[in-house]
């Protein structure tokens, strides 16, 4: 642009020197044609550099703030009036102090505030106000959530496998993922699990998993953070040189806290914040020049980023302030004196102008690119979930172990207990520990869960794949363990207690177990995507199953229930009451027992053995229990999909219409 604002000042002197002097025409004319020539070539340069621009993606952000609701002061800005730019073939660096709000512009970049951040002003990709479309762009969160059981190679081969398009074969796949966690010099850890590495190879591992599909903007939160100066140094050149090896002109964005002198090289342009304001947003090169211009020049052998950094950090302020501050100014006013003069700087305007400017090019809206179709994913998934919950012991192995330890338990405690009128109470006891202790044990699986939501979570927002595949992939995978978990004690404990003989009876009764658990896996599901952290997911879990096991209508006979909200509704929405009576029916039904009413018939049915003394509701068969069970299975994963697709779909409107 520099360039053709030359061409219009040679143009005018032209004119003006073709007035003044008409011996001179001639020339003129001659210098005419040149600079027609020139002006002819720079045009191409110039279209040359637009054309490249409107092949990759210009993020632009003009008056941005942010604030976030506060319990004290009504509201808190985090982000105030930032303007900046972010162009196609540049790495852009975010720096500041912690706190001062690189992670919220990032997320507010990339339209992943939380619903209760409050933004303003106009964030526009390739011109227009438009959501980050899948393939194209990726980001690396702060924090990494990956599956700790997967070795590095798997982790990146299943994402691979997930994002990939089907046009890809399998060995390509297998060879893009190979070929990026060679890149990230992550080749000697391939083979070790994530759980046993460095957080440093932890964090590589991150990249590799976000850079496989390419995408032409890349938003980097800390991708240096716990990597050694050479590590942050390779890792970030050969971010920074994947657009010279696949030929995509691409946008970077970091966050970068301590870049060392060589990786700060690396940046086109720089943005430092200080408390949510831009003190310098620019040319990488220039900010040295701005600094020095203000007071405060980098000392020699100093990193200016280093520099930079301490210049406007107050979060450790004392009395005297730091001797490296040229002219004893506390930082409070260094910081003052640096954004008030950016705000007047020849950069600033620049800058403006070029935000304008970019944001008035015409270009086509982003364009997804494919992943793998939906069934694919689907086995993906399941094959990963599986590898992951045979590796993660505190999944299901600890819960079989337990279960087995405890049926055995039973088995001994109520050995052969027969079927006598005296064996109804030891029964009922019996069936109703097992079940109770099923069902609430399930909770301990949880922990393991959430760390799985946490990737889920990730992978969705970086559009891997979507719920539905989630929830498929989880249940396949899960019902291999669950059905283990339910036949192995469940036989233990059937067969050593002598309940009623028969296959189908036996059948019955672990079908009740293995459903029973499923539905509370279910009911936790629901729980985990309600509840920020795993603790307050495991009290509220337990809560729920409390009530619902006292409800259930053994520890107080269903008539004897207060009618308002014990029995209507909790008692028919109950988990307990529908196992309870399912189990009650397969063991009783069919047997008699001897009567000792007095005026009643000496002998009596195990149907009216269970409507006297229990109150069971004998109309309909213990087939109904099961299948009333199974629907609520049914509901709760369906329940657990449309939360979570309303997460999904509501966050962004509200954060529209804010
Ligand atoms: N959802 C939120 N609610 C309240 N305050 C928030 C929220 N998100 C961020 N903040 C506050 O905004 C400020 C900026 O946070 P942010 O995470 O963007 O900082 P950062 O520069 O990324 O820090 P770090 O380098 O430590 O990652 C912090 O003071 C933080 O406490
Ligand atoms: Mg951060």
């Amino acid at each position: 642009m520099k360039m053709m604002s030359w061409f219009v000042k040679g143009e005018d002197e032209t004119e003006s020197g073709n007035n003044r002097c008409s011996s001179r025409k001639g020339q003129i004319r001659s210098m005419e044609e040149e600079i027609i020539i020139n002006n002819n070539n720079n045009d191409e340069v110039a279209l040359a550099i637009e054309e490249e621009e409107k092949e990759g993606i210009c993020v632009t952000w003009k008056d941005v703030w942010v604030t976030v609701p506060t319990a004290k002061q009504g509201s808190n800005t985090i982000l105030q009036a930032l303007t900046g730019y972010a162009k196609p073939g540049q790495l852009l660096a975010i720096m500041g102090p912690s706190g001062s709000g690189k992670s919220t512009l990032l997320d507010a970049l990339a339209g992943r505030l939380s619903t209760k951040a409050k933004q303003t002003g106009d964030i526009l990709i390739n011109g227009r106000k438009q959501a980050l479309a899948y393939g194209t762009s990726a980001y690396l969160t702060q924090d990494d959530a990956i599956l700790t059981t997967l070795t590095v190679g798997e982790a990146v081969y299943y994402s691979a496998q997930l994002q990939l398009p089907d046009s890809m074969s399998k060995s390509e796949k297998k060879e893009r993922a190979e070929f990026t966690i060679r890149e990230m010099g992550l080749q000697d850890a391939i083979h070790t699990r994530i759980k046993g590495i460095s957080g440093g190879q932890k964090r590589r591992v991150s990249i590799c998993i976000e850079i496989l599909t390419r995408p032409s903007l890349l938003f980097l939160d800390e991708p240096t953070s716990d990597l050694d100066s050479a590590a942050s140094y390779y890792v970030m050149s050969r971010i920074a040189s994947l657009n010279d090896k696949d030929g995509i002109q691409r946008t970077i964005v970091a966050s970068i806290h301590q870049p060392s002198t060589e990786v700060f090289q690396l940046f086109h342009n720089l943005c430092l914040l200080s408390s949510g304001q831009a003190v310098y947003f620019g040319p990488t090169a220039a900010a040295n020049e701005f600094f020095a211009s203000n007071g405060f020049p980098c000392p020699t052998l100093q990193n200016p980023s280093d520099h930079f950094v301490k210049t406007i950090n107050k979060d450790f302020e004392q009395e005297d302030p730091e001797p490296g501050l040229s002219i004893g100014l506390i930082t409070e006013e260094a910081i003052h004196i640096l954004v008030k003069s950016f705000k007047s700087s020849a950069i600033n305007q620049q800058v403006q102008t070029d935000v304008v400017k970019i944001g008035k090019r015409n270009s086509s809206a982003m364009e997804m690119k494919n992943h793998a179709h939906f069934f694919k994913q689907c086995i993906i998934l399941t094959r990963r979930s599986s590898v992951n919950m045979y590796r993660d012991a505190g999944y299901y192995w600890l819960r079989l172990l337990i279960y087995g330890g405890l049926a055995i338990s039973l088995g001994t405690i109520f050995y052969k207990i027969g079927s006598n009128s005296e064996s109804i109470q030891a029964k009922a006891s019996l069936l109703v520990f097992v079940v109770t202790f099923l069902i609430f044990i399930t909770i301990g699986g949880f922990p393991s869960f959430v760390e799985d939501m946490k990737v889920f979570e990730r992978e969705r927002l970086n559009g891997h794949y979507g719920v539905t595949a989630y929830i498929i992939g989880h249940t396949c995978s899960a019902i291999p363990y669950l059905l283990l978990m339910s036949v192995i004690p469940g036989a233990l404990v059937y067969y050593l207690t002598g309940l009623q003989k028969g296959g189908q009876h036996f059948l019955y009764f672990t079908c009740v177990l293995f459903v029973s658990v499923m539905l509370v896996e279910s009911l936790m599901m629901i729980v985990a995507s309600m509840v920020p952290n795993f603790l307050m997911g495991i009290i509220t879990g337990s809560g729920i199953l409390g009530v619902m096991m006292l409800n259930g209508g053994f520890y107080r006979l269903p008539g004897d229930l207060p009618k308002f909200f014990w029995r209507y509704p909790l008692y028919y929405i109950s988990i307990h009451k529908y196992a309870y009576q399912g189990l009650f029916k397969n063991e009783f039904e069919g047997l008699t027992f001897s009567n000792n009413k007095v005026g009643a018939a000496s002998i009596m049915s195990g149907k009216e053995m269970l409507r006297n003394s229990w109150q069971i509701e004998v109309d309909h068969s213990k087939w109904v229990d099961l299948s009333i069970l199974l629907g609520m299975v049914v509901l709760y994963r369906i329940l657990f999909l449309v939360i979570l697709k309303i997460i999904e779909k509501v966050k962004p409107i509200i954060a529209a219409f804010k």
